[in-house]
């Protein structure tokens, strides 16, 4: 009778124990010590039913026990759905935690532990070691936090280099990588776990991912080619005119060129160490697209003198550009961006594009203009920061008073609010200081512009040739990536090198 009590009693706290486990319950009695949690009340009773119970009884208890073996292992092995990228939600109320699932995208999905390290002890690579970045990333770009820094490190890493590295990161939210918003999250809350503090705060993306998936213009293919052809290739068109490789003759030196003018390029003899295939091979179809920092050319007029030259560098308030003077002489001279004049525009489309960084309109039914930096713009409306405001103003003609920018023949500017007119017509009617004038804009001008806003620009072209897409042949084009690709500063193994780097060119 005693026994039988015993047996049901151990039986009943078998099963309980077990579905208790299975359910995850907390630890019984002190759940916050995590005391005698349910795995352990389970083996006790498993015992005992096995010592207990007769035969049959003992082994059903054996079987369960295996089952409960399975699951326990299970609990111990962590949970990997996040590097294989379903990040659902994020728990900020554990930030930890966040930054936990932060790590496995790092080591996993995101492919960053292939290029960065975390221990500075490891040989300086290719990629930045990023221990201590959280406090770091405050420091790279003055007026930058280190929550933006990162953000922009990760949708738009070329923007600004960490010095010594070249442009191979990916942007981590496009293919093949294609990070979710969520992960991209959680990454930022584990580069700031390294040596700065977790900000819970949400962002926005500073992207749009609809519009990028439908503009992201395809590359051709890169083909494989012959490294030996393509080194010709760069001889041949010249290439080596204006970059240096080092150990490479330049067998026209010194001689000038008739299709172009030579200027200072950068070296290339480590651009494939430094850089991905498709920025060299973009490089070369699209010198505009992307311009080396310090090698782009401007013409900009300041205070009436027009500066030609090299764009050195440039920040939020000035600009420095040397020029070259005909006898070879160079200057390098500082102009501050609010210097520049501002010059009447026709046409309001693609300002940005066009270098317009500030724009003036007057709209229709306002009798002041409105100035100021140009923050966005659509196909039909401009954001301008006008003080600490914003404010959006419409970019059709009707919506916006015309103003007439013109040279007189005896000399000196008119410029005025347009009452009438165009400058196709006989007449046209002016407002010039507060009266009404009529001219003739057969005669009366030697220049005129009817303008539908006046900005400022800067627009920094790249001195190298656009022509080589048509200049080069496909094959050409081919064997001169492939002798390219084999550009990565390592002379010793030179053989190794060049085979490894067309199989590159093949992916
Ligand atoms: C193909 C190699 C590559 C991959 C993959 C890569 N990076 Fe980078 N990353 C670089 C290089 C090179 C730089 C330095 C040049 C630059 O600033 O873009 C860099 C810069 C950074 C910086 C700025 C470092 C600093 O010291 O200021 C951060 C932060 C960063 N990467 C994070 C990541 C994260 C997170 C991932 C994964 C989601 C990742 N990277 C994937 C190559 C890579
Ligand atoms: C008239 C001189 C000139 C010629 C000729 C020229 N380049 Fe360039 N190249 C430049 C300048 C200047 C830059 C830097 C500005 C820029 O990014 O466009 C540049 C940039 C580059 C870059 C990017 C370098 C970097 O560090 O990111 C590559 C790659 C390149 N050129 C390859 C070539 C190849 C290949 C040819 C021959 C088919 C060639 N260039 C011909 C002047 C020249």
């Amino acid at each position: 009778m005693k026994n039988t009590l015993v047996r049901i009693a151990s039986l009943i706290i078998m099963v309980v124990s077990f579905i208790a486990f299975v359910a995850k319950a907390p630890a019984f009695p002190i759940p916050s010590e995590n005391l005698l949690p349910w795995s352990v009340w389970f083996m006790i009773s498993l015992l005992v039913n096995i010592v207990v119970w007769f035969p049959v009884m003992k082994l059903v208890s054996f079987a369960l026990g295996v089952i409960w073996f399975y699951a326990f292992i299970a609990g111990l092995v962590p949970d990997t759905s996040t590097a294989s990228g379903t990040v659902t939600t994020l728990d900020w109320t554990d930030p930890d935690a966040v930054a936990e699932i932060g790590l496995a995208i790092f080591n996993g999905k995101g492919q960053c532990a292939a290029c960065h390290t975390l221990d500075t002890s490891a040989p300086k690579g290719r990629c930045p070691d990023l221990t201590d970045i959280g406090i770091n990333a405050a420091n790279r770009v003055p007026g930058t936090d280190a929550k933006t820094y990162l953000i922009e490190s990760l949708y738009d890493p070329g923007k600004y280099l960490v010095t010594g590295y070249g442009k191979i990161m990916p942007e981590v939210w496009k293919n093949p990588i294609a990070l979710t918003k969520l992960e991209i999250e959680a990454v930022i809350a584990f580069l700031q776990s390294q040596g700065g503090e977790i900000d819970p705060n949400p962002f926005d993306e500073p992207i749009d991912r609809a519009k990028a998936e439908t503009t992201a213009e395809a590359l051709p293919p890169l083909l494989s080619g012959d490294p030996e052809a393509g080194k010709k290739v760069f001889i041949e068109a010249a290439c080596i005119s204006c970059h240096e490789v080092t150990g490479l003759e330049n067998p026209k030196a010194g001689e000038a060129n008739e299709d172009f003018e030579v200027v200072t390029a950068p070296e290339l003899t480590e651009i494939a160490a430094l850089n991905s295939m498709r920025y060299i091979e973009e490089s070369i179809l699209k010198p505009n697209a992307e311009i080396v920092p310090g090698y782009g050319t401007v013409k900009i007029k300041a205070k009436g003198i027009i500066y030609e030259g090299t764009l050195v560098s440039r920040d939020d308030e000035k600009i420095l550009v040397r020029t070259k003077a005909a006898d070879g002489t160079e200057e390098e001279h500082t102009i501050l961006l609010s210097d520049i004049d501002e010059e009447p525009i026709e046409d309001l489309a693609n300002l940005i594009e066009n270098g317009y960084f500030t724009l003036t309109l007057t709209p229709t039914g306002s009798d002041t203009s409105v100035s100021g930096e140009i923050v966005e713009e659509t196909d039909t409306s401009v954001t301008l920061k006008v003080g600490d405001e914003t404010q959006t103003l419409s970019k059709v003609d009707t919506d916006l008073k015309k103003q007439l920018a013109a040279v007189i023949f005896d000399g000196g500017d008119i410029l005025g609010e347009v009452v009438s007119g165009t400058l196709d017509d006989i007449e046209i009617v002016v407002i010039v200081d507060g009266s009404e004038e009529s001219y003739d804009p057969s005669f009366d001008f030697d220049e005129a512009t009817l303008a539908l806003g006046f900005g400022r620009k800067l627009l920094v072209k790249s001195p190298m040739p656009d022509n080589f897409p048509i200049l080069l042949s496909v094959s050409d084009m081919a064997n001169l990536l492939a002798y390219l690709s084999t550009l990565t500063g390592v002379t010793a193994t030179e053989e190794t090198a060049s085979t490894e780097a067309v199989e590159e060119v093949t992916e």
